[in-house]
């Protein structure tokens, strides 16, 4: 009996919840599109942190990355082909790199399929400037 009682006040907040329904669904809508970079970021977050000074993992930290040479992060042992491959993350090369590693550099150790779609490495790369504290990419 005691549980009924308690089902009372649920039951009123959903009547009421009823009516406020179409002044949420906005808000559901707008945090659904909340950076859709740090979204598309759960695709290397298994490898990399962003922050500078974070720890490495099976990927280099990615502090300051972009506008930075490649392969120069301390205590990072990286691929042959990567430390000698002269790169530049610039905007332009991080863009091919996200999209398709292999064809950027042969020989490398990133296990990643690519990302297809332009407007979301778009979305990712400004997402990772901003983490990684790179100031705007060139
Ligand atoms: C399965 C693990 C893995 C995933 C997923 C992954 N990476 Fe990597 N990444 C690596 C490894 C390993 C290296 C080092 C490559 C080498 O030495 O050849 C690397 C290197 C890099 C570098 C060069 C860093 C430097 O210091 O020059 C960048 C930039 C980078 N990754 C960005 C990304 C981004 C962005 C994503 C997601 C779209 C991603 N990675 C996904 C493992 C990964």
């Amino acid at each position: 009996m005691k549980s009924s009682f308690a089902l009372l006040p649920i039951a009123s907040m959903m009547a009421t919840g009823a009516t406020m329904l179409p002044a949420l669904a906005p808000i559901a809508v707008a945090k659904e599109q909340v950076d859709p970079g740090k979204r598309l970021f759960l695709q290397c977050r298994a490898c990399h942190t962003l922050a500078p000074g974070e720890p490495h993992k099976v990927g280099p930290n990615l502090g300051k990355i972009l506008g930075a040479k490649a392969a120069q992060k301390p205590g990072y042992k990286y691929s042959k082909a990567l430390s000698q491959s002269g790169l530049v993350w610039d905007y332009k090369t991080m863009d091919h790199w996200i999209e398709n590693p292999s064809a950027v550099l042969v020989g490398h150790k990133m296990v990643y399929f690519g990302m297809k779609d332009p407007a979301q490495r778009r979305m990712l790369i400004r997402y990772l400037s901003r983490e990684t504290k790179s100031g705007d990419p060139k």
